[in-house]
């Protein structure tokens, strides 16, 4: 049984509140993108996950391995499969690498163990382990509020092209959202030009209402970050923003050529893992 864990970028991550439950309401808009890991997963005598990155933990450090006892638990199946995770999603980057792991194996087990739920089910699943993993059950370009659980699947964009650098820096959410302040935003997301520009597909006008105001938090405490937005913009991206709570940026570019003079200016300057890659449709998630 295999799946692919496609990530996601925030197009927009807005903070509209913060709640009795130490989390923060959200408005998000969010994007899969044709960049994945691959999840194999196999019966086996005891529960096993293993990745092939020494910076990814194994076992029950995963968030793929308390999906499977969540799926387990809730099934009445015995949690007796191995999961091996091979990652190309850049580790602790803002790209849900990791909610996506634990989202594949919520549709592997659903498909090996034949239970037939409905995405929706494995949605209200995937919010107990995390708050972008009900998103990765189905991707796509979806508006999520609340705690990022709550989904409104829009119409699929034209392809985009963008670039992804993600500099040598660890970021913690946890640590992201609690330093945020209001009064630190300089730039925050025009969440209703942006939904009428993703019905209407008017690029320019989504370039316009993007916006993260994470970027006060984590683009302050690293400098780095902010140099790569502005490198990308200058070598040609149309738009750079940071995803979720950072550290990777991402371009948007209107050309696989410019994606490609992109990542070449930014691998020049900086210390960064990449990759050009291009925007995914719900139905080829
Ligand atoms: O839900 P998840 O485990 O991915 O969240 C990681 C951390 O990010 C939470 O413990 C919380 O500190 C912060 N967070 C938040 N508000 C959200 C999502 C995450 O404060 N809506």
């Amino acid at each position: 049984m295999l799946e692919r864990a496609f990530g996601k970028v925030n197009l927009a991550l807005d903070i509209v509140g913060r709640r009795g439950d130490g989390y923060h309401d959200l408005k998000m808009l969010l994007q899969g993108i044709d960049f994945c890991d691959e999840v194999e997963i196999l019966p086996a005598r005891e529960l096993q996950v293993t990745t092939d990155r020494p910076d990814v933990p194994d076992g029950p450090g995963n968030l793929a391995f308390k999906a499977v006892l969540l799926m387990s638990e809730r099934s009445g199946r015995k949690p007796n499969v191995q999961v091996r995770i091979t990652k190309r999603i850049f580790a602790a980057a803002g790209l849900a690498g990791g909610s996506a792991d634990a989202a594949a194996v919520l549709r592997g087990l659903n498909r090996l163990w034949s239970l037939f739920w409905p995405a929706e089910k494995l949605e209200k699943l995937a919010a107990e382990l995390g708050s972008d993993v009900p998103f990765c059950i189905r991707g796509g370009t979806v508006l999520a509020t609340g705690r990022g659980e709550i989904l409104e699947p829009l119409p699929d964009l034209d392809e985009h092209w963008l670039v992804l650098a993600k500099p040598r820096i660890e970021v913690s959410t946890a640590w992201a959202y609690r330093n945020y302040s209001a009064a630190a935003v300089t730039e925050r997301p025009k969440l209703a030009p942006l939904l009428a520009a993703v019905q209407a597909n008017d690029r320019q006008a989504l370039y316009a209402g993007m916006g993260n105001v994470l970027e006060s938090v984590t683009c302050r405490t690293y400098k780095e970050i902010t140099a790569i937005k502005e490198e990308m913009v200058r070598a040609g991206a149309a738009r750079s923003l940071m995803s979720g709570s950072g550290p990777t940026v991402f371009g948007l570019v209107d050309s696989q050529e410019k994606g490609e003079a992109v990542l070449a200016a930014v691998t020049n300057k900086f210390d960064v893992e990449t990759v050009l890659t291009k925007t995914l449709r719900r139905n080829e998630s």
